[in-house]
């Protein structure tokens, strides 16, 4: 029997089809077909030809390929019995439901011992798709591999784009070219990680930033994933999602991959960028109050670390309040003895050697200074050195010999007791202080790869949730080491890298837009000499590149000349003016026809504002800057556009363009097709172009 489905919204369709009951397979997806479009003809249609050498039929391309089919290539199942005998299921239709954008498919297998589920489900204002495959076994099994329902890898694309990156050098950009058999990116680090973002962009030939076909996928777990990108000897690719392998060390009864998020673009790498923003931002993230303007944040760990004193925390404070910040993040060092970082993770009680009178002293001062409060925690770690540990040696994951991170171990988070110990002590401190804000912070890899673990986690974090809903979560994990849509579905900010540098801030700013809006993307300016990479950088680039997300300080205010302070608090003025519609704004990235120029463009949801940020990242080979070429505005319509900071133009530039003298009206086609000519800057400077539709 053949039995065929449809997903649409305003721009892409999915179409599944089968044939004999057998699992369904994706036999379309791109852009939105005719509503009449026949279904059974395309299923006919997608069938590709057998000729010498091959099996008499090509076997199906499934949701969850087969073992058992002759499949050539990875299965999306592996799974063994409880005494370890390989389980290969023949699945069989068992029903479908659909509804509005939804659709659930259910199987099970001859055996009858196993049950599949695969949903879709298509959101028609932001063009993300989820899906979710759930394995379920009469009796406990051994899970190694279970991909999200898998997905169709273009035939139109040379290339595939993923991500690697490390401490202080978050999302970089890996491009590998498709060829016959897998690409395989495995996490087994226990968390998201700095080194494998779980991201995939698939370009189709041609698809640049603002033009093109892409599709685009993110797996939301923070436990590791793993990722197979196929070609089949047949020519035929498929994308698998799914938990990092064998991560489940129990046999268990049930097992659900996290959600798939998948999106079809012909806009370019904007389209599925916009898409992944939008739906983090009005889907995943559920902020206590949503309708509270993001506060511009002072983080104090650069400025003092562990040396925690109060006067100067206060004179710290006061300062941060005067340049415009609105809350006072308490950073690593105010609990047990820590001194520095060898010791008290866990003892999450607040030290009476630095704080005598309690946190009350210090927050009661950055109250009067009108900011909230917001304090750093590591909940999932463990000194030796602590009294938590020389009272609960078996807390800790991993043996006894394993290898330290940061002199510290990970808690067993799949124990109860751990679990009620971190709620009741973070608890106390979040009852016992006016906290508004929680940086939870997570500063090495697991001993080894444990889903269970993740769980235990996020269900700390849901309880404390629940308990302190006014509470926003920041995740960080030494910098941008635990970023996805699973924590964030239960945070509100990430900290998106170590790095206070602005030049490399810039850069990965730039690549983490193809998935997070700046709502989420916590950037601060960091102190004149940046700690993690030595250089020194004027502050109007570190607070302009600082403004592209959500604002925030982290140098010790101490060090700034009047000059400085006082572009700093202009440059926050300017943001706390904007954040109004630049929190929802699309995050467009500029194709720069200068590689030395890394420009994106945000644009107002209703599209009658933008501002454009051309950071200019390195000498240009050229003597004048090219035209840079902004996107997605009205053609016909006409724009105000002014140079913000044209003020900064350094000596050299001593030409006439335009935007120098004052603002400039310009037509959008011309804006698009021509592009902005901007005067020439230094290198490690930023243009800031302000648009507005006439
Ligand atoms: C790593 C974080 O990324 C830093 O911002 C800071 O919170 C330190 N941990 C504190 O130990």
């Amino acid at each position: 029997m053949i039995r065929c489905w449809r997903l649409d919204d305003g721009r892409q369709t999915l179409v599944l089809g089968s044939h004999r009951d057998h699992l369904a397979e994706v036999i379309y997806w791109g852009p939105r077909l005719a509503d009449g479009e026949d279904l059974e003809t395309l299923l006919a249609a997608h069938t590709i030809d057998v000729t010498g050498g091959m099996l008499d039929q090509n076997p199906e391309l499934s949701i969850c390929p087969e073992a058992t089919r002759s499949f050539p290539g990875q299965p999306g199942l592996i799974v063994h019995d409880g005494d370890g005998t390989p389980v290969v299921p023949r699945f069989g239709f068992a029903g479908a439901r659909q509804g509005d954008g939804t659709l659930e498919l259910d199987y099970t297998d001859q055996a009858g011992v196993l049950s599949y589920t695969a949903s879709f489900a298509i959101d028609g204002e932001t063009h993300v798709i989820e899906a979710q495959a759930t394995l379920q076994a009469t009796r406990p099994m051994h899970l190694h591999w279970l991909s999200a329902p898998v997905l169709p890898g273009p035939q139109h694309s040379d290339e595939m784009v993923d991500f690697a990156g490390r401490w202080c050098g978050e999302f970089q950009m890996n491009r590998t070219p498709w060829s016959p058999g897998i690409r395989c990116r495995e996490n087994l680090t226990g968390r998201t990680g700095h080194e494998h973002f779980p991201g995939l962009i698939v370009p189709c030939r041609g698809a640049t930033n603002t033009a093109g076909q892409a599709f685009a996928f993110h797996y939301g777990w923070s436990g590791g994933h793993r990722m197979v990108a196929e070609e089949l000897p047949d020519g035929r690719r498929q994308i698998q999602f799914g938990h990092a392998a064998g991560t489940d060390a129990s046999p268990r009864r049930r097992f659900e991959t996290a959600t798939l998020y998948a999106v079809f673009s012909d806009d370019g790498l904007n389209g599925c960028a916009v898409a992944f923003q939008r739906h983090l931002r009005d889907r995943v993230v559920r902020l206590p109050d949503p309708g509270r303007p993001r506060p511009v944040h002072y983080n104090c760990w650069e400025a003092v670390y562990f040396d925690h004193k109060l006067p100067e925390l206060k004179d710290i404070a006061g300062r941060a309040a005067a340049l415009g910040a609105e809350r006072f993040v308490l950073d690593d060092g105010w609990f047990g003895t820590r001194d520095d970082d060898t010791s008290s993770l866990s003892d999450w009680q607040v030290d009476p050697r630095k704080y005598p009178d309690g946190l009350t002293p210090l927050i009661t001062h950055v109250h009067g200074l009108g900011m909230s409060f917001g304090i750093w925690f590591e909940p999932e770690m463990i000194n030796r050195d602590s009294n938590v540990f020389r009272a609960n040696p078996g807390w800790a994951l991993g043996g006894e010999d394993q290898i330290l991170g940061r002199q510290q171990m990970a808690l067993d988070m799949a124990l109860p007791e751990v679990r009620d110990f971190l709620f009741d002590r973070i608890g106390a401190v979040l009852r016992d202080n006016a906290v508004d804000y929680v940086k939870w912070d997570h500063n090495r890899v697991l001993p080894m790869p444990d889903a269970a673990q993740t769980r235990g986690c996020y269900a700390l974090i849901d309880r404390l949730r629940a308990a302190f809903a006014h509470v926003e979560i920041e995740s960080c994990a030494s910098g941008g080491g635990r970023i996805d849509f699973g924590i964030l579905s239960r945070s509100h900010r990430v900290w998106l890298s170590d790095s206070n540098d602005a030049l490399e801030r810039l850069k990965m700013q730039h690549n983490a837009a193809i998935f997070l809006p700046a709502c989420v993307t916590g950037s601060h300016v960091g102190p004149r000499h940046c700690h993690t990479s030595g250089r020194v950088l004027d502050i109007r680039f570190r607070a302009w590149v600082a403004a592209q997300r959500h604002l925030g300080f982290e140098m010790d205010p101490r060090e700034l000349t009047d000059d400085e302070a006082q572009v700093l608090k202009q440059v926050t003025a300017w943001w706390k003016a904007n954040r109004h519609w630049m929190m929802g704004a699309d995050i467009l990235r500029l194709d720069s026809s200068d590689p030395a120029v890394i420009a994106e463009q945000q644009l107002a949801r209703g599209g009658e504002r933008f501002v454009v940020f051309a950071g200019k990242a390195a000498s240009s080979a050229q003597i004048a800057p090219r035209p840079l070429r902004l996107a997605r505005l009205s053609p016909d319509a006409r724009y105000r556009v002014e140079l913000v900071n044209r003020d900064e133009a350094p000596g050299l530039s001593r030409g006439a363009p335009a935007l120098v003298s004052g603002p400039v009206e310009l037509g959008g086609e011309y804006l698009m097709s021509h592009g902005l000519t901007l005067p020439w800057s230094f290198p490690e400077t930023m243009w800031v172009v302000e648009g507005t539709m006439v």
